[in-house]
């Protein structure tokens, strides 16, 4: 629903009023603050009259300094004899007549009116009172209920306020009887949460008083005015000891709830060991940071994750979270949201084209920002640019190893060194299970080790040679130990088919545990899972037939009644492929499948041990290679490390299948130390190295060569300058950079040697704004300011050209028959569009009669222009398979071209945000990055902005009646799970919970704007006061 259509302001009419006091009328400050996670708005939250205490009562309780302050006591025992005096002269339309502004919504009941001079939630509660008379069937009742016990809740908190009420209807002898009686019900279920102490009555005096809406005369209004101001001082004051207080609980300085949560959410009953002793070191203690390095399914996530709540709940700061895949940070974000439901924080998503720069400023709420390394990169800079990093309390890097990765490796870097030199207070916490040199990362990050070989499974290493096992002991001389022969009947044919004996390797654990083969190419993974099904017995497919049936039914459904023939094949089985030619959609339902049992057997690429968590009893390596390249020693470990489940599995175990050619080298790869983790901020020409000067000089954190030179050395690159700086000093380098970035005209040097300014450009700021690759900022400018002069909006191919990744076009050759019969099915506009940047039919023609063509042609733009073209039909037919059908594409690049091109179009967007020239493309962009981030029928996007939720699934909802967030939100999990196919519980449980919070997270994203808008400035000049006298 438009929540705005539910807001009237009104501003205030009787003269100035403090901004606090103006606030207070709107939405007072103790309802505001509990608001959101209150069962008044979250009503799938559990009723329980406890959550109506929130933690800032709490808190308050502890803090009762303010009782002392006599003056303040008697300034409000005279406020509340005014107020009753008022209250017997001003009659019911007094909410009106006063002018105060009402955010309720217009269906707001009597009931609710009753208490809002209590406890008012403004927009959250509109939110909420949308009636779900469009709920599902199944929904209603469930609906019903809880309107019921929101009223019992509502009456409840009448009976909370101390101050005599005005405007309310009268009341009847019975009404009171009643609510009598229904009090009485809620202050026994109220009874441990309800503070019957001075402060708190004294609170909840003050915060009605404050909300109390009244006309009266000048001076009364006058004096009221000064109360009001002071108790928001108080309040604030008592706001901040309280937020100073560190430790609130038992659970490692957290409340018992936090444990509970851990045990009903992830079903984590007690930490191991290592968990208990890294939480209680000194160094955590006194938060210095902290590299952790221990052994895949260590459960290094838990301890980080009660670090970040640590830092959410007792420090009152936000945390940031950064994951190396979208998959995963829509997977914690799922698994979290619940905890910011229960805890009052916020999870926001920073992924592909999510997150909003800078992040949305939150006075009531603290946030956990969930992000890949690129959008961690770009939030970190907007909050330097914004000085709020200040707010940012933890940051936490998971696979820190991924430091060594090229230019992703670079980013996590940039962004840890910018932490490092801008912010003495943000913690840094690195997490990894193969990092070789540990003291280069200490050094760089001033960071304390702590390292164990836990691992709960035990995971048992094997190499297959022909046809023996042989189990891998370092302590060995020969590395590997005689384990067992293996047993398996082949027929001449199978031998053939199979010389690896992969069926026999995977029969010994299928259907009953489960088992992941990895392959060295994406062919091959369907290759072998295809073979493997050809020599199955029929007892395979009757193993979870009926999910299975569903399953297939869904992969078909998602590709709007396409489907893999391969996959067609297999999932009968039990068996599937999972690498980057699957389509999201298909990605997502063969994992959520595996995960739950319904497939067996993976076989996947590499991509798998870094992407998703998804463990298996047996884990085999087909063969020691990715495509041509022999693997890395971190690469076999994280794939191995999949192994044994926790909790499910008493043994993982891995066998590597090798040729005896390269048993030599697979000694290394198995018993040796990983390798080490090299900075990459020179990788690609310096690529790295030339964006961080950019940002740092545009950023405006060195400004001068000392400051330069001084940050570079707090950098992993300056750690290991001997290592990696051998024909030039770094030093010598970043002069270089300098002075490229000059030519390109994104940055200026101005002065004398010793004494320079280092300014960025316009294009500069543009460049580093919107994170574009400086290869391609000058083209991007000149491409878009072209756009302008002749932007052709009638379709959408235009904007399209424009946002299509330059980095895409060297992956894809078009095909000439195909190019021109796409060409000719474009309208005429859209065809002088092509010839407009350089594309005119005339060339394509010729090109698909294979005449060559003499005329110099600029053949960037013309592949360009074709992967334009499909986009375009992309977002025409929304249906990936019969577009790549079309361009005789594969539906994996189609699929990468269209994130690719979603995450460009608002890098874009962002980069025109800088140059006022480019003013149009704004509007423009942010609809079409909407459009292509989703790539689905309108009516579906809204469900697909909870994370996790593909297309297929949000097709599901909507059929069902869930058709808007709201309705997801509010959606009961077990009846959502009984409704869907193939929804099971936790899943829905995730579902509901990601949404709520994102419903939470736009409203109170909705009220801080109106907060900002009604706040009355600071600096407003003096002669607008009212005269007093
Ligand atoms: N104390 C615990 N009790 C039971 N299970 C736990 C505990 N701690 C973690 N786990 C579970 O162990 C599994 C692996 O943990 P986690 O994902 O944190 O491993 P990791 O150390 O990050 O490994 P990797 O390096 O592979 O990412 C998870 O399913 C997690 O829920
Ligand atoms: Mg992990």
């Amino acid at each position: 629903m438009d929540v705005n259509q539910n807001i009237t302001i009104k501003r205030v009419s009787s003269g100035k009023r403090s901004r606090e006091r103006l606030k207070t009328l709107l939405t007072p400050a103790k309802k505001r603050g509990s608001s959101q996670y209150d069962t008044n708005n979250t009503p799938m939250a559990d009723i329980q009259p406890a959550e109506y205490c929130s933690d800032h009562e709490d808190l308050f309780g502890a803090y009762d300094s303010i009782l002392e302050d006599s003056s303040l006591l008697a300034k409000l025992d005279s406020r509340e004899t005014e107020n009753a005096h008022s209250s017997s002269e001003n009659k019911p339309d007094t909410h009106q007549g006063a002018g105060f502004t009402s955010l309720r919504s217009s269906r707001t009941t009597s009931a609710n009116q009753l208490c809002e001079g209590v406890l008012t939630d403004s927009i959250l509660d509109a939110l909420e009172e949308e009636s779900f008379t469009d709920l599902p069937a199944s929904q209603l009742e469930f609906q019903e209920i809880l309107k019921n016990t929101k009223n019992l809740i509502v009456n409840t908190a009448v009976d909370k306020t101390s101050t005599p009420l005005r405007d309310f209807p009268k009341r009847t002898e019975s009404d009171i009887t009643q609510d009598a009686a229904v009090n009485e019900v809620y202050r026994h279920a109220l009874k441990p949460n309800v503070r019957k102490s001075m402060s708190d009555r004294l609170k909840r005096t003050m915060l009605s008083n404050a909300a109390a809406p009244f006309s009266v005369s000048r001076s009364v209004g006058q004096k009221e005015a000064v109360v009001s101001e002071e108790i928001s001082v108080a309040l604030q004051a008592m706001k901040t000891v309280s937020s100073q207080t560190t430790d609130l609980g038992p659970f490692f300085g957290l409340p018992t709830k936090v444990k509970e949560l851990l045990h009903k959410l992830k079903g984590i009953k007690i930490l191991y060991d290592w968990q208990e002793t890294c939480l209680n070191l000194d160094c955590v203690q006194r938060r210095k940071n902290l590299i952790f390095s221990l052994p895949t399914s260590g459960g290094k996530t838990l301890v980080a994750e009660i670090l970040i709540l640590k830092e959410l709940l007792c420090r009152k700061k936000d945390c940031l979270f950064i994951l190396p895949y979208v998959s995963l940070v829509q997977e914690k974000v799922r698994g979290l949201a619940s905890f910011g439901l229960e805890l009052n924080f916020m999870v926001e998503e920073y992924a592909g084209s999510k997150g909003k720069f800078p992040p949305v400023r939150r006075r009531t709420y603290k946030s956990l920002f969930i992000a890949t390394i690129e959008k961690a990169h770009s939030l970190v800079n907007s909050l330097i640019e914004t000085n709020r990093l200040d707010n940012l309390g933890l940051v936490v890097v998971d696979e820190l190893h991924m430091l060594g990765d090229g230019a992703r490796g670079a980013i996590i870097e940039m962004t840890l060194a910018k932490l490092l030199y801008m912010s003495k207070t943000t913690h840094i916490i690195g997490m990894s299970a193969t990092l070789g040199n540990i003291k280069d990362i200490q050094t760089f990050l001033n960071a304390e080790n702590y390292t164990n070989d836990f691992r709960p499974i035990q995971l048992k290493e094997y190499v297959k040679l022909k046809d023996t096992i042989f189990e891998v002991d370092p302590k060995e001389e020969e590395c590997f130990k005689l384990s067992r022969s293996l047993n398996y009947k082949y027929s001449s044919g199978m031998q053939k088919m199979d010389p690896d004996h992969i069926i026999a390797l995977v029969t010994e654990v299928i259907p009953t545990h489960s088992c992941l083969v990895f392959c060295p190419t994406k062919k091959n993974c369907e290759n072998v899972a295809s073979m493997i099904c050809k020599y199955l017995k029929e007892d395979f497919l009757r193993h979870r037939e009926a999910e299975k049936s569903t399953l297939l039914r869904e992969l078909r459904d998602s590709g709007n009644g396409n489907m893999c023939p391969v996959l067609r094949r297999t999932v009968p089985f039990g068996i599937a492929y999972h690498h980057s030619g699957l389509t999201t959609a298909e990605r997502k339902l063969v994992e959520e499948a595996y995960s739950s049992g319904v497939l067996c057997l993976l076989t996947c690429t590499s991509t798998l041990a870094a992407g998703v968590n998804l463990p298996a009893r047996r884990v085999i390596l087909r063969s020691p290679f990715i495509a041509t390249e022999f693997l890395k020693i971190s690469q076999y470990k994280q794939m191995v490390g999949r192994a044994g489940r926790a909790g499910i599995d008493t043994a993982g175990e891995s066998i590597l299948i090798l040729q005896e050619k390269e048993k030599k080298m697979a000694k290394s790869l198995v018993c040796a130390p990983v390798e080490n983790c090299y900075s990459n901020l020179m990788h690609d020409d310096g690529k790295g190295i030339l964006s961080l000067i950019l940002s740092l000089i545009g950023l405006n954190i060195t400004t001068s060569f000392v400051q330069l030179k001084d940050f570079l050395s707090g950098t992993l690159l300056s750690v290991q300058e001997t290592q990696l700086c051998v024909k030039k000093s770094l030093w010598d380098s970043a002069l270089e950079c300098v002075e490229v970035l000059k030519e390109k005209g994104l940055v200026t040097v101005e002065g004398a040697a010793q004494d320079v300014t280092l300014k960025v450009t316009r294009l500069g700021k543009a460049t580093y704004k919107g994170s574009v690759d400086l290869t391609y900022s000058g083209l991007l400018y000149s491409d878009l300011s072209k756009g302008l002069e002749g932007l052709l909006l009638n379709s959408y191919l235009h904007l399209l050209y424009l946002v299509t990744p330059y980095d895409l076009i060297s992956q894809c050759k078009p095909e000439w028959m195909v190019y021109l019969r796409q060409f000719t099915m474009l309208s005429a506009s859209e065809q002088n569009i092509s010839a407009a940047v350089g594309v005119p039919e005339s060339f394509v023609a010729r090109k698909a009669a294979g005449q060559t063509v003499k005329k110099n042609i600029d053949m960037l733009a013309v592949t360009r222009m074709y992967l334009a073209m499909v986009l375009f039909s992309l977002l025409k037919e929304t249906n990936l398979w019969s577009v790549a059908e079309k361009f005789h594409l594969s539906r994996g690049f189609i699929q990468t071209l269209l994130s690719s091109a979603s995450a460009f179009c608002s890098c874009v967007l962002h980069f025109t945000e800088e140059l006022e020239e480019f003013w149009p493309y704004k509007a423009l962009l942010s609809e079409l990055t909407r459009r292509l981030t989703y790539c689905v029928q309108s009516e579906f996007i809204p469900l697909m902005e909870v994370a996790g939720v593909m297309e297929s699934r949000a097709k599901q909802l909507y059929n069902a009646g869930y058709k808007t967030l709201a309705h997801l939100a509010n959606a009961d999990p077990s009846v959502l799970s009984k409704t869907i196919d193939n929804l099971y519980k936790k899943q829905a449980n995730q579902i509901v919970a990601a949404a709520k919070m994102l419903l939470n997270e736009k409203a109170s994203a909705l009220q801080e704007e109106v907060d900002d808008l009604l706040m009355m400035p600071l600096d407003l000049p003096s002669n607008t006061t009212v005269d007093l006298t």
